[in-house]
């Protein structure tokens, strides 16, 4: 059994696309393990989106995911981490599947909806900053 961070970003929760992202999760049948509405801090930001220091758009990243709440998950099954990403769609919201998330729902690559870890180690590494144990259900 596999777990992944699956977060809906600011721009989905305005949107009111929490239940609508839940629900793909749902019916494709991985199980919630743990999930809260939070407001990221800078410092969390930045860890979280530590890769991703040097690039132009860094400091856009940081403001963006800590201007408003965000629902943040954790999700286990089989294959979590890749069924999450084919969930999710492509990050470019014009190279994603028609049917994901990002396909149906995002505007451009900034303000694309969700966020899901990338691989087993990220998944690790993502859960560990934004959950503690006692969380999980
Ligand atoms: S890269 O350069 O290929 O490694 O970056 P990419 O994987 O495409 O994107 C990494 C995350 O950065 C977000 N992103 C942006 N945010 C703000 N402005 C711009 N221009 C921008 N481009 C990419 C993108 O949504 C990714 O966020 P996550 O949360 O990881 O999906």
């Amino acid at each position: 059994m596999e777990k992944t961070f699956i977060m809906v970003k600011p721009d989905g929760v305005k949107r009111h696309l929490i239940g609508e992202v839940v629900k793909q999760y749902e019916q494709k049948g991985l199980i919630l393990v743990a999930g809260k509405l939070m407001v990221i801090s800078e410092e969390l930001a930045k860890k979280h989106y530590a890769e991703h220091v040097d690039k132009p758009f860094f400091g856009e990243l940081v403001s963006f995911i800590t201007s408003g709440p965000v629902f943040a998950m954790v999700w286990q099954g089989n294959d979590a981490v890749v069924i999450g990403r084919k969930i999710n769609g492509k990050t470019k919201h014009l190279e994603a599947d028609l049917a994901s998330i990002r396909g149906r729902f995002a505007t451009n690559t900034a303000f694309n909806v969700v966020h899901g870890s990338d691989s087993l180690e990220s998944a690790e590494r993502e859960i560990n900053l934004f959950f503690d144990e006692s969380e999980f259900v």
